[in-house]
């Protein structure tokens, strides 16, 4: 059969997490530079189908590993296109780095799914494609809100409420972003267990937190839409004071906010689950690259530099 080739990048949050797990909206951006991509080609007779990836180091077939994301990914697609049984190679390579909040586990099993369906003469939609993530981030998540697998499979900026169709919105004018990552390795579904223990112990006060948050949430859209970009920093920082009252900021991820703001950054906070992981600034492109540096001086392992647009 024809070799097919699929990629999809990886993610950021700007707005709105932990409070779209609670059914407020959230906005999320694809971060093209860095990318998950998937090939399938023909394997030998007999050889059944057989999952390949350098970069994450690891090399699965669906006879042994039934119970990984990517055998659990690749099942899904056989069983749309009615085809049990395939000999083909699968070769994976991700350059989104893993475990950072960057949508990589998404983004890997989406970049597969969609070559998987090409390959198999039956491609699958973005929609339909981001429900099959969907129930692939349940068995990472538990109780993912779903904005991920959107964000990833739409490849577009994206607002997002739970249970609703998401909205691709418009982005007036062109921003740019520097993502820095605190080397601090903070699972999410821990960062959202933690939340959901707090907000049983007190639902009014994170109630209305979760309110405030979905409120930001709302401006940012119509900020973002209309270009109004000097409006958007003071929001990044005001959502980040909701989410340090939730209890997912840290040390680390303080140290490289204060470093942004401190260089010239117009707003800055955490983005995903927290308690470590990454921050995004929002920069002037002309000062991305000062901005950089201090970010690294502050500690950040890795900084990405972004245009959402
Ligand atoms: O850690 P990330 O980037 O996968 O983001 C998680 C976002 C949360 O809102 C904390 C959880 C969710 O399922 O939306």
């Amino acid at each position: 059969m024809t070799p097919q080739t699929a990629s999809v990048p990886g993610k950021i949050i700007l707005f709105g997490e932990h409070a779209v797990v609670y059914g407020q909206p959230a906005l999320a951006a694809p971060v093209h530079k860095v990318q998950a991509e998937a090939t399938v080609v023909d394997g030998p007779v007999g050889s059944g189908l057989v999952i390949d990836s350098p970069s994450l180091n690891l090399r699965l077939s669906m006879a042994e590993a039934a119970t990984h994301a990517l055998v659990v990914t690749a099942q899904l697609v056989l069983e749309r296109a009615g085809k049990p049984e395939l000999d083909a190679s699968i070769t994976i390579r991700s350059t989104i780095p893993i475990a950072g909040g960057l949508g990589s586990g998404a983004a890997v099993s989406a970049a597969l799914a969609r070559a998987l369906s090409a390959y198999l003469g039956s491609p699958i939609d973005q929609a339909e494609l981001s429900a099959l993530v969907y129930e692939i981030e349940k068995l990472h998540h538990g109780t993912p809100s779903g904005i991920d697998n959107t964000v990833i499979c739409y490849g577009r900026p994206v607002y997002f409420v739970r249970g609703t169709a998401p909205e691709v919105f418009r982005v007036g004018e062109a921003f740019h972003l520097l993502i820095a990552d605190t080397g601090v390795s903070s699972p999410t579904r821990e960062a959202v267990g933690g939340v959901r223990k707090r907000w049983e112990r007190d639902r009014q006060e994170y109630d209305r937190l979760f309110a405030d948050i979905g409120q930001v949430a709302r401006q940012a859209r119509q900020a973002i839409e209309t270009g109004d970009l000097a409006q958007l920093g003071p929001l990044m920082s005001r959502n980040q004071a909701y989410l340090r009252q939730i209890g997912v900021s840290s040390g680390e991820l303080e140290r490289l906010i204060d470093a942004a703001e401190t260089a010239g950054a117009e707003g800055a906070k955490l983005s995903g689950g927290g308690c470590g992981g990454n921050m995004i600034a929002l920069v002037a492109p002309e000062h991305a690259e000062r901005i950089g540096q201090a970010l690294q001086q502050a500690g950040a392992t890795r900084v990405i530099h972004t245009v959402v647009e």
